[in-house]
């Protein structure tokens, strides 16, 4: 069948529309009609870097509608609608079956985008397009393993189903598993977009006394009050001098790193305002020096640099739980989503997020 679909070519160059084949779907893969696609920043870390191979589909924060199953599949079937897990889920592995589906090893070929046997479902032109983290979800349908399917309540919207496929099932995640909140803690943020917003959310859940959120743009510094924060900030030092007074100088239990792009400033700063026994977990993408240890802060302190990938989530349990969450009450997802917008329009959805006026953008697909 033919699907259009934002691809990305080249590094460095803008995302372009353009109408692809689609294999059938086989063995343990599923067809999925996307209906709602989140613009996450880890897509555009790809788009301005092109890490991994490329010719690549877009998107890993989706959700659809089964239309087809190929043989053998058990885990879904036609007509349910599912959100995307960016980390496909064997429930076998040995990390799967340790409570640890983040690191499953089906995740192996998040970057390369081809299914298990190492093909390719999207072609053009002779071409193998793969699809971000095997989700694609920049295209109006992808063919996906049924272990990305996770199946959601006929409750839940699709657009709140593609926002728990990645960002904020990342970010509340990164505060209540990755950093291990508990109830009483001081948890400091920096970044309150998509995912670090998630991590406001999740670090009230999980009963913070204080939840210090740090971002440049005033307008989230406002949204991330809103969303639970008890205070906000532009300035980290500001932040450290108000965080030194609420502690009486013991600094924060958690302090968790969302930004858009990682930097030795945002670490340095973030270990500086760890505690004893503390946990500065970094969730954010990008560069940064690991060898910024000098004064003996962090084995003086016991402090520990957690890297956090899904926040630590076991996307079988997690996303429907987080959806639970928000149905029942606790947690805000619909109010994250700031414009809607159609696939053409990929582009000036990225500036508006790179320009601080999304929390996020999601691309709504027109059939
Ligand atoms: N580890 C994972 O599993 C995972 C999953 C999803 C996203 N990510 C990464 O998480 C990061 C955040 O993604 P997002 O979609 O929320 O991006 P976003 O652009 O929506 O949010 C980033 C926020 O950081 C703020 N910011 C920028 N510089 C800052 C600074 N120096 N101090 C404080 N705040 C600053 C921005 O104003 C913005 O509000 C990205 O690097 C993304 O690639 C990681
Ligand atoms: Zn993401
Ligand atoms: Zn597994």
């Amino acid at each position: 069948m033919k699907t259009r679909a934002a691809v990305l070519r080249k590094a460095g160059t803008p995302w372009e529309v353009t109408e692809l084949d689609l294999d059938e779907p086989k063995a343990n893969e599923v067809l999925v009609r996307m209906e709602a696609a989140g613009l996450c920043h880890s897509d555009e870390h790809i788009r301005a870097r092109g890490a991994g191979r490329l010719p690549m589909v877009g998107g890993h924060e989706g959700a659809g509608v089964v239309v087809q199953a190929g043989p053998g599949v058990t885990r879904v079937k036609v007509g349910d609608r599912v959100s995307c897990s960016y980390i496909p889920v064997c429930g076998r592995c040995r990390y799967c079956s340790t409570g640890k589906q983040n690191l499953c090893d089906a995740g192996k070929w998040a970057g390369v985008g081809c299914l298990r046997d190492e093909t390719f479902r999207f072609h053009s032109k002779g071409e193998d397009f793969g699809g971000m983290c095997v989700v694609g979800a920049f295209s109006e349908y992808s063919v996906l393993s049924e272990y990305s399917c996770v199946k959601v309540e006929d409750y839940v919207p699709l657009e709140v189903a593609a926002l728990v496929s990645c960002g904020v099932t990342t970010g509340f995640c990164s505060a209540v598993y990755a950093g291990d909140v508990r109830p009483g803690d001081v948890v400091v943020i920096f970044g309150t977009g998509g995912v670090g917003m998630n991590a406001v959310q999740g670090a009230r859940y999980a009963g913070a006394r204080h939840v210090l959120a740090i971002d440049p743009n005033e307008w989230k510094q406002h949204q991330a009050l809103e969303f639970g924060a008890t205070h906000a900030f532009g300035d980290p030092e500001k932040a450290r001098d108000v965080l030194v007074d609420l502690t009486r100088g013991q600094l924060a239990d958690t302090v968790i790193c969302t930004v858009g792009e990682m930097s030795n400033e945002v670490l340095a700063a973030a270990v500086g305002m760890t505690g004893k026994g503390g946990t500065t977990v970094v969730t954010a993408v990008g560069g940064y020096d690991m060898s910024l240890e000098r004064g003996g802060g962090l084995t003086g302190y016991h402090r520990r640099i957690q890297g956090s990938l899904f926040g630590g989530a076991n996307p079988l349990h997690d996303i429907p739980m987080i959806l639970s969450l928000w149905h029942e009450g606790h947690i805000r997802l619909p109010e994250l989503i700031t414009k809607r917008y159609a696939l053409a329009e990929i582009n000036e959805g990225y500036k508006d997020l790179m320009e601080g006026r999304n929390i996020r953008g999601v691309i709504v697909h027109q059939h």
